[in-house]
């Protein structure tokens, strides 16, 4: 091969810098399964999108783990302004133990961020954290934002795609690895799984809003079942309206309640059990306090001359 003239060299250099800039970025799955297209109407909010997972702060729920049973997604539905709440809720995740051979990435999930100090201060979390995902929708809590989430996801990570994909609250402490255990041995496709809700006499229509799993098969289907759409069935409780979806497709066929281990948790907060999957109704620090203190995440402090705690 002769060596490139100073023209080639000169036209290699526009190439060179694409390039750079490629190298240089951060692995953005904005770029890879669609966010960007979805946000894109939202200029210069793309990158908040889906941030990069911060390359100084591995999840703890990616554990280096050889070759996953399956994998998770959680995603935590929340709101700009609820910032330290998010904090307590990521706390929570970080410091559990992670899910054995299970692949889980928890993921804090938003409708778009219009508010500019909101939109800043979200990159900024968004960039040191790396578990932000922003949807194409108007923040709600009952207006669609569930069906937003549930038909983005297909989508979003068709790339890497999940096997199941759990949708919960900022109100809910989740034990994963509780969690991933119940799930191992399920099948992996048509699951519904949650807290079952009785109603009519049927024992679960739809399981509770507090936090239910899907398969990635149902996810897929949401996000093409145009019926959903027309019959205005993303407006209303959205817990309520999951089940319906799949009631009357015929889907999520494989139900799971996992009553008692999913709970609410009483107003004396008396009632937390050991073997929880998921306690719902912390709405308030001093019950995130409580909950911390009973599942020993308090106790796990090394002790030293700096703190006297707790
Ligand atoms: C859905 O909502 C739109 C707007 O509110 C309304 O015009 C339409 O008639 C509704 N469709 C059904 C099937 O209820
Ligand atoms: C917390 O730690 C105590 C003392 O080691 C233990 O008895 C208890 O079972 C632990 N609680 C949970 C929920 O694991």
């Amino acid at each position: 091969m002769k060596p490139p003239t100073p023209t080639s060299y000169l036209l290699l250099a526009p190439l060179a810098i694409i390039l750079l800039v490629f190298v240089l970025r951060p692995p953005s799955r904005a770029s890879s399964d669609g966010l960007g297209a979805l946000c894109a109407r939202r200029a210069g909010f793309a990158d908040v999108a889906v941030a990069p997972p911060a390359e100084a702060s591995p999840s703890p729920s990616e554990p280096a783990q050889p070759e996953p049973d399956f994998s998770l997604l959680v995603g935590v539905l929340t709101m700009p302004s609820r910032r330290e709440r998010r904090d307590i809720v990521r706390m929570a995740y970080a410091l559990q133990p992670p899910a054995a051979r299970a692949r889980v990435d928890v993921r804090f999930v938003f409708c778009s961020v219009t508010d500019p100090v909101d939109a800043a201060l979200l990159a900024v979390e968004a960039r040191r954290h790396g578990d932000v995902v922003v949807l194409d929708c108007a923040e709600n809590m009952n207006d669609g934002k569930t069906y937003a989430y549930l038909s983005s996801v297909p989508r979003l990570f068709e790339s890497r795609p999940y096997d199941y994909v759990m949708k919960t609250d900022d109100d809910t402490y989740l034990r994963v690895a509780a969690l991933a255990e119940e799930l191992r041995g399920r099948p992996r496709e048509d699951v519904y799984l949650g807290y079952g809700y009785a109603m009519g006499g049927q024992p679960m229509p739809f399981m509770h809003g507090m936090g239910y799993v899907v398969s990635w098969d149902v996810a897929s289907w949401v996000a093409g079942a145009d019926e959903i759409l027309a019959r205005n069935d993303t407006l209303g409780p959205e817990d309520l309206m999951v089940g319906k979806w799949l009631n009357l497709a015929g889907r999520g066929r494989n139900r799971y309640d996992l009553k008692p281990r999913m709970y609410d948790l009483s107003w004396d907060m008396d009632n937390f059990r050991p073997d929880t999957v998921a306690v719902h109704m912390l709405k308030d620090n001093r019950r995130w306090a409580a909950a911390f203190r009973y599942f020993n995440v308090t106790a796990g402090i090394e002790p030293s001359d700096l703190y006297h705690l707790p």
